[in-house]
């Protein structure tokens, strides 16, 4: 596309053929616009550099009424500007050298505004910037859709405190086009401002510093943000709702709703210790705050590395601080990701991969060789059951991916985050910590606020390190483990003494079938999570019985019972099903959502139509990176949201909620599947969670 434009622009196309075509036929431009790494932007003729944002925030309508400033370096003189839309409704194009409105148009993509399964579902804003000889400052003007991909409008029942609507964005990978039109690629970095306007009751955080506020009318006020460091689009992030803040030292502190921020600070507090130890090893924190927001339980990541301040679950509150290494990786990646990132969504690893490696190392220095011994031992195991899970799609267990027009959501798997992680270790183990660790201080510093793609980096790592000893990059297979398929030979070493004592209990256990075999005494998250990977249970009485000697489904840790519903699902322990169908409409993130659906779906047909029920009850209140996954799993990807109803199989009495999107009830006891153990069951979703007890808040 990129060539394809820049021969446009040069010479062959007359000025009054695309300006008609851009008032009369934009169609007429398809031709002219490829998909280049999921997206549509002509980046080789203008780069953005800095922008400007308005965004006047309107929970009654959900959506943002928004305006944008942008600096655009002309690169190469071009008579169009192309940037990624989806979602919006764009108002207003101004050249604002001149005050002049400029022609533009929305093409829409080939394949509609849902795209491909698993493919790209955005749009092509195309720009006339024709006659435009220096740089570009553009205005654009434009209003979201409520269900714009990257937002979530949430109903106060959706939240922790249940008493006013929250906003929240992800960005990552290519959702930030949703909100703001842009280059939606993340080898453009720029820096940006923004105002933003709020309920005065209200507080709002962006990936960026709060530098001012001011009364905007008697209900709203305006807050002032910058990011004076350039950015990828993925990085963009906004957040709006009632919460509050607790600083933990100078340099950072968490956010959340006020009934959630004493447990919040208490499960944080080795936040500071975790910035000292990754300073001591790569290098000072570039961003200058460091702070953590706690979302809705909707929220369908773990954690979203947003400069400045990380977006995290709530249900990383297990309230033994217990599932922290998930800051420890957030943090780790304002090195790897947010200072050096991947050139391309196809070298996803060199974020993920690094960033894994980089928090097993925070790990080991706040918590010691033990703990993290067991994070990779157990990194491992999930790199094994991917792999094998992965058997059919070899080519996406290389580390470097050729996702032409797929989807990055696609990568997203633990081929970049483990696989990429044990690759590193190697090299460490290799040549030894400390040239290892000489080595990536120097690769965070010379590429910052830079990208990096594989290539490169096989280049910087030989030139930078491996050069150093002609005995280093022997049988080291780099190329293997990052253009071949599964974990070459030789592997990193690694173990664990606590979980290879908890893999035997298991091991015997899988024999006996003696639950005193079992001995969970010191047990730590960890080990219920390796303990319960090794478990081979077989039916329901062996859960029973396990269930009765540890009370298991009681359990409030959201990693734990996740795998714990997964075994129930197996086992058809209908004891779990009232916990787990609850689980399921109280926490909306994906990893947990996804194993608990494909092992319902999978376990037979009635099964399947059980999950389906389930989900199409809570689907309403899940973000649109659950939704795109579960759609898929169901295999609804082509539906349309208003006409679910008719699509539905079977449709029985459950899809009410969908219907009624702004609804703030469900129907009470919505009990479908005539299971479960008598006790009753909330009925409650995303949508509608119910009045939370002073310790339900753990999973959410
Ligand atoms: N940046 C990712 C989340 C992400 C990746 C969102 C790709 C969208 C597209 C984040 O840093 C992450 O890896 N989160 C993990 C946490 C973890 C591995 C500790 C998650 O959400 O589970
Ligand atoms: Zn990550």
């Amino acid at each position: 596309m990129l060539l394809a434009l820049a021969a446009v622009s040069a010479q062959s196309v007359e000025a009054p053929a695309y300006r008609s075509a851009l008032a009369k036929r934009p169609s007429d431009l398809r031709p002219f616009l490829t998909l280049h790494n999921q997206s549509y932007a002509n980046v080789s003729e203008w780069l953005l550099k800095d922008l400007k944002l308005n965004l006047q925030v309107d929970f009654d309508h959900q959506r943002l009424k928004a305006s944008g400033e942008y600096r655009f370096q002309n690169v190469s003189s071009s008579p169009w500007l192309v940037l990624d839309v989806q979602d919006m409704q764009v108002l207003r194009a101004i050249d604002m050298e001149t005050q002049r409105p400029l022609a533009f148009a929305i093409i829409e993509n080939p394949y509609g505004s849902r795209g491909l399964p698993s493919g790209v579902h955005s749009h092509a804003l195309v720009v006339e910037t024709q006659g435009i000889t220096g740089d570009l400052h553009l205005r654009l003007e434009w209003m979201t859709e409520p269900q714009s991909a990257a937002l979530q409008w949430l109903e106060p029942s959706q939240t922790h405190d249940k008493q006013s609507p929250f906003l929240f964005s992800q960005s990552q990978a290519i959702l930030a086009r949703s909100w703001v039109p842009l280059q939606d690629c993340p080898s453009v970095r720029f820096a940006y401002q923004a105002e933003v306007t709020i309920p005065s009751s209200m507080e709002v955080v962006m990936s960026a510093v709060p530098v001012g506020q001011s009364q905007a009318d008697s209900l709203h006020r305006r807050v002032l943000f910058e990011q004076k460091r350039p950015i990828p689009s993925y990085l963009l992030a906004l957040a709006v709702g009632e919460f509050e803040y607790q600083a933990l030292n100078d340099k950072c502190g968490v956010y959340a709703e006020p009934g959630l921020i004493k447990k919040a600070v208490w499960e944080f507090a080795d936040l500071p210790a975790m910035i000292d130890s990754a300073e001591a090893l790569y290098g000072p924190y570039a961003w200058g705050r460091y702070d953590v927001l706690v979302l809705p339980p909707s929220f369908p990541f773990g954690g979203m590395e947003n400069p400045c301040v990380t977006f995290a679950t709530p249900t990383i509150i297990a309230g033994d601080r217990s599932l922290t290494s998930l800051l420890a990786h957030e943090l780790a990646h304002s090195w790897s990701g947010n200072l050096v990132t991947n050139h391309t969504w196809d070298d996803f690893w060199l974020n993920e991969g690094f960033t894994v490696y980089f928090e097993g190392r925070i790990m080991e220095k706040v918590y010691g060789k033990g703990y993290a011994d067991m994070l990779t031992v157990l990194g491992w195991s999930d790199l094994q059951s991917t792999l094998n899970e992965m058997r059919d799609a070899p080519d996406d267990t290389h580390l470097h991916l050729d996702l032409g027009t797929r989807d990055p959501d696609d990568g997203l798997t633990d081929i970049a985050y483990e696989k990429g992680r044990f690759f590193l270790m190697l090299v460490e183990q290799r040549v030894g910590r400390v040239p290892f660790d000489a080595f990536l201080k120097r690769y965070f510093e010379s590429h910052a606020f830079g990208t990096m793609s594989s290539e490169k980096f096989i280049e910087v790592l030989n030139r930078d390190l491996l050069d150093q000893n002609p005995e280093w990059d022997m049988d080291l297979e780099i190329e293997a483990w990052i253009y071949g398929e599964g974990v070459p030979q030789p592997w990193p070493l690694f173990s664990s003494q606590e979980l290879s004592r908890v893999a035997l209990m298991a091991q015997t256990f899988n024999r006996t079938l003696r639950v005193e075999d079992i001995q969970t005494e010191g047990f730590t998250t960890h080990h219920w999570l390796c303990l319960l990977r090794n478990l081979e249970l077989k039916d329901s009485a062996q859960m029973a019985k396990l269930d009765k000697a540890f009370a298991i489904t009681q359990k409030e840790n959201a990693e734990i019972a996740c795998l714990w519903f997964v075994h129930a699902v197996h086992c058809q322990y209908r004891l779990a099903y009232a916990a787990m169908e609850s689980f399921l409409g109280q926490v909306g993130r994906r990893k947990f959502l996804m194993p608990i659906y494909e092992a319902l779906a999978a376990q037979s047909p009635e099964s399947r139509e059980e999950g389906l029920a389930m989900y199409v009850r809570v689907r309403p209140g899940y973000h649109s990176v659950s939704r795109q996954s579960l759609d898929e799993l169901f295999e609804l990807e082509h539906v349309d949201e208003h006409s679910m109803m008719l699509h539905m199989p079977s449709s029985g009495a459950v899809p009410a909620l969908i219907e009624a999107p702004r609804e703030t009830r469900s129907p009470e006891g919505s009990n479908s599947d005539g299971s479960g153990n008598g006790t009753t069951r909330d009925g409650g979703t995303l949508r509608d969670v119910p009045p939370a007890g002073d310790d339900d808040d753990k999973k959410n």
